[in-house]
């Protein structure tokens, strides 16, 4: 169980909807470490790499609309397995379908309008830290808690 990275964004709606604070406080909750985090707007040309796997797709240029329609706040998360605790934490693509308990079945009811993103893989992890994030700003550390969010034999 190896301590991964990945990619965490509050969107454009969650930044409006003034959630950025609960997104936080729900990774937190969840004992994994923010180890980087900046405020900025999505570029065209960002969301096209971001979005690679979708580019080509009818729907791409709704979604590059909405993403780069406002500012976002880009995290990067880190802990064990934190790709896969993530994307469980953060719920369905949509939010009708979220199950409760979930960021997105807490708090929304939309497919495009749905908060946040994480990365679905270590690899696309890896690939969209580098479009957000240069290795100096990137933080890593350890906390005074320590094994107490996680067993030493559970790493
Ligand atoms: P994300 O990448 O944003 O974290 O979301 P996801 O993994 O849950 O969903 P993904 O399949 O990667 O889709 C990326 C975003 O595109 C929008 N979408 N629209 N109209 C459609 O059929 C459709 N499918 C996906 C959603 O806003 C989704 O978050
Ligand atoms: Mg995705």
């Amino acid at each position: 169980m190896a301590s991964e990275r990945t990619l965490i964004l509050v969107k454009p709606d969650g930044v409006q909807r003034k959630l950025i604070g609960t997104i936080i406080t729900r990774i937190e909750n969840k004992g994994l470490n923010v180890i980087a985090m900046k405020m900025l707007q999505v570029t065209p040309e960002m969301s096209k790499q971001h979005y690679e796997e979708h580019v080509e797709k009818p729907f791409y240029p709704e979604l590059e609309g909405f993403i780069t329609s406002a500012p976002v706040v880009a995290m990067i998360v880190e802990g064990p397995e934190a790709v896969s605790v993530m994307r469980t934490l953060i719920g369905a693509t949509n939010g009708r379908e979220a199950a409760p308990g979930t960021i997105r079945g807490d708090y929304g009811s939309s497919r495009q309008m749905n908060m946040i993103h994480g990365s679905d893989g270590v690899d696309a992890a890896a690939r969209e830290i580098g479009i957000y994030f240069s290795e100096g700003e990137i933080c890593s550390y350890d906390t005074a808690l320590g094994g107490w969010t996680c067993a030493a034999e559970e790493l």
